[in-house]
């Protein structure tokens, strides 16, 4: 495993070594008063991103399952005195009961959500989600593309968007945003996709 490129401790490969996290915060298009999640933080680098250059009067929740990489984000938020970073542990697959339904205006994964397609758990996922974005909260998803290629997840732990798309629709949230061309440039074109949903109630 290398470790991330700001020394905290992650379960997972960091995206910081192949992914511009402006780039991805960019398609949000955040005015900075937002209640944002980054779910399955790791490292923590694009909570830490939205905090530098993103959330002045809104707040960051970083989010894992791993308690290391929750302890780092702890330290740095002492040392730096960051009063709108909320760090929290905890298996999103099984609900996070520290945080009140329709808290987020964004929840944001980064190269999390095939995980938990391999856990057989994305409903799971999906359902703690939907409580916890607001009535027009969004929830933005970016991973590997579903092809056969060298460098990522296995194939068959990937997801689609048209796969994500049925499996939100079954919780009552649809698609209102797709970009197939985003990520790392690879041999086939762009390794990424980034897409969001929201409920479907309410647009
Ligand atoms: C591949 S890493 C990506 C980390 C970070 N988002 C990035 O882009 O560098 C996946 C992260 O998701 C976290 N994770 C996986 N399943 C999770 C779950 N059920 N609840 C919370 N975090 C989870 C892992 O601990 C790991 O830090």
């Amino acid at each position: 495993m290398m470790i991330p490129k700001n020394g905290h401790r992650a379960h997972g490969f960091s995206s910081d070594f192949f992914l511009d996290s402006n780039e991805i915060i960019d398609e949000l298009d955040l005015n900075g008063s937002e209640i944002i999640m980054d779910a399955g933080c790791g490292d923590g680098h694009i909570a830490i991103k939205l905090l530098d250059e993103y959330i002045d009067s809104g707040t960051v929740y970083a989010v894992d399952v791993y308690d290391a990489s929750i302890e780092d984000m702890e330290k740095y938020k002492l040392e730096n005195s960051v009063d709108n970073l909320i760090n929290i542990e905890a298996d999103i697959t099984q609900g996070i009961s520290e945080i009140d339904d329709g808290t987020f205006d964004v929840i944001l994964t980064v190269n999390v959500f095939h995980g938990f397609n391999a856990s057989r758990k994305i409903d799971e996922a999906i359902s703690e989600f939907a409580r916890l974005i607001k009535n027009d909260g969004r929830i933005a998803i970016m991973d590997y593309k579903k092809w056969d290629v060298p460098k990522g997840p296995p194939t068959q732990v990937r997801n689609s968007p048209v796969e994500l798309e049925e499996y939100f629709s079954n919780h009552g949230l649809k698609m209102t945003y797709l970009n197939e061309e985003i990520g790392e440039d690879i041999p086939e074109g762009k390794s990424h996709y980034f897409v969001v949903f929201e409920k479907e109630n309410i647009k």
